[in-house]
């Protein structure tokens, strides 16, 4: 059986650019959460984390680019967030590697939580500060 989520409205953004990630890290929880429900081969496990730390990394790392452009207020306690997140994957990883500690389902379950509430909470008000801007800079642009 193959599950599929999308994004809810909670967690749909209106920006482009930041939904498909979302959507690409959202998928790629899933993938690791399915493969731990699964057989999970350790080798498969380590391959499909990889790609989540990977893309999630990249995923982090462009928004705090943008964020740093924007003079956005909100950045610390937002990169806070992602760092913790960070971990947190990095952590399953060395679960992996070790063999030592478990890895389940639930814990990847949960991870996902983490996210999407990260996007509707954290994501959604740099989202509005974006919206925002754009409006600022096109009311300046209308009146000049
Ligand atoms: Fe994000
Ligand atoms: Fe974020």
């Amino acid at each position: 059986m193959t599950k599929t989520t999308h994004l809810d409205d909670d967690a749909h953004l209106g920006q482009d650019a930041l939904d498909l990630e979302h959507q690409g890290q959202i998928d790629l929880l899933l993938a690791v959460e399915m493969e731990l429900r699964g057989a999970a081969g350790k080798a498969q496990l380590h391959t499909l984390l990889d790609r989540l730390i990977e893309f999630s990394n990249i995923h982090f790392m462009s928004e705090q680019v943008l964020m740093r452009e924007q003079a956005y207020p909100g950045l610390p306690a937002h990169e806070a967030e992602h760092d913790q997140l960070m971990d947190q994957m990095r952590d399953f990883q060395k679960r992996i590697e070790s063999g030592e500690g478990t890895l389940t389902a639930a814990d990847l379950s949960t991870l996902s939580g983490w996210v999407l509430q990260h996007i509707r909470t954290k994501d959604r008000a740099f989202a509005q500060h974006l919206t925002d801007n754009a409006e600022e800079i096109g009311q300046s642009s209308a009146a000049s």
